[in-house]
């Protein structure tokens, strides 16, 4: 099958079949990763844009190694250091930004739809790094790699995601990507922090985490996005953390083969204990690796490549 996708907003309306086609290119990238001298000639010419307007670790820092490795030309806008903190409008910004003879834009923002609105505004390819509690797609195409490198298959895979629902992209690209991808996916949390639509979502919403620890292969641990919410959504982070915080003692509920992951920054000790985050069971550090693979795949394929 070809892959046609111009744009990546989202995993809501991406086909098993693209998905497929991003997991097998980023397995090929990675063996690219192995090499002593990691780095191929593949999108040189093509000029890159990381144009993040909100802060980010590890998906800027991926992204710009994966555009490096692939030898493109990488441009990247901090908003701090921009005209941005002048008043410039993101209409002006992006105007800019045409005129520069920029290929493949990658944003990250806090508003849902820009990604969308540089689509529309530009001729660029456009890659969502992240908008607002909208969509996260490359972080749960890291995800769904990792899964699938553990457990060989995603079909009927059972993954619980504890956490801040409501403000999560991360959740939203999960669900929809996991549930393509044929895995169960169901969530834990206050009922505070679930979006009211959650029936929109075709899973199952769990109050006790305690009782439902044992049912499930993956426990996707969340970030509580103080950033995103309003006073009051909880009662404390120390409430929040007897009733939904990933501990020693919780991780024994788990089954004895089931594995816990985190799309990080991690708050150590309030949504995991520290030696959860390091312990065996944990696949943290197998995300952030695979993030530079699946990001060059994605970087390789919107801008025409095809399936290695
Ligand atoms: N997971 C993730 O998006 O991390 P950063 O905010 O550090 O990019």
């Amino acid at each position: 099958m070809p892959f046609e996708l111009k744009h990546l907003f989202g995993l809501k309306d991406v086909s098993k079949e693209d998905i497929i086609t991003i997991l097998d290119t980023a397995v090929s990238f990675r063996e690219v990763l192995e090499r002593p001298i990691r780095i191929v000639p593949t999108l040189k010419g093509v000029a890159v844009l990381n144009l993040f307007f909100e802060e980010s670790t590890r998906t800027r820092m991926s992204f710009e190694l994966a555009e490096k490795r692939l030898s493109s030309e990488v441009v990247t806008f901090a908003k701090s250091s921009s005209s941005v903190s002048k008043g410039e409008s993101l209409r002006d910004t992006v105007r800019n930004i045409e005129a520069m003879k920029i290929d493949v834009i990658v944003v990250r923002h806090s508003s849902p739809g820009v990604p969308r609105f540089l689509a529309a505004h530009t001729g660029c390819r456009i890659i969502n790094a992240g908008d607002g509690s909208h969509e996260h797609p490359t972080q749960a195409l890291l995800d769904i790699l990792t899964m699938r490198d553990h457990f060989g298959s995603l079909k009927d895979l059972r993954v619980l995601i504890v956490g801040d629902i409501l403000h999560s992209r991360v959740a939203r690209s999960d669900i929809y990507g996991l549930k393509t991808m044929g895995a169960h996916v169901d969530v834990c949390g206050p009922s505070t922090l679930m979006p009211i639509d959650m029936e929109h979502f075709d899973v199952n919403v769990h109050y006790n985490l305690e009782d439902v620890l044992p049912d499930y292969d993956v426990i996707y641990m969340l970030r509580i996005q103080k950033e995103r919410q309003s006073k009051g959504m909880i009662p404390s982070t120390r409430e929040y953390t007897s009733m939904f915080g990933l501990t020693m003692e919780r991780l024994k509920l788990m089954k004895p083969d089931a594995v816990v992951m985190h799309p990080g920054p991690i708050n150590r000790g309030v949504e995991l204990d520290y030696e959860v985050a390091d312990s065996d069971r944990s696949l943290i550090l197998n995300q952030v690796t695979n993030g530079e693979a699946v990001r060059m795949a994605v970087l390789f394929l919107l801008s025409g490549g095809s399936e290695r």
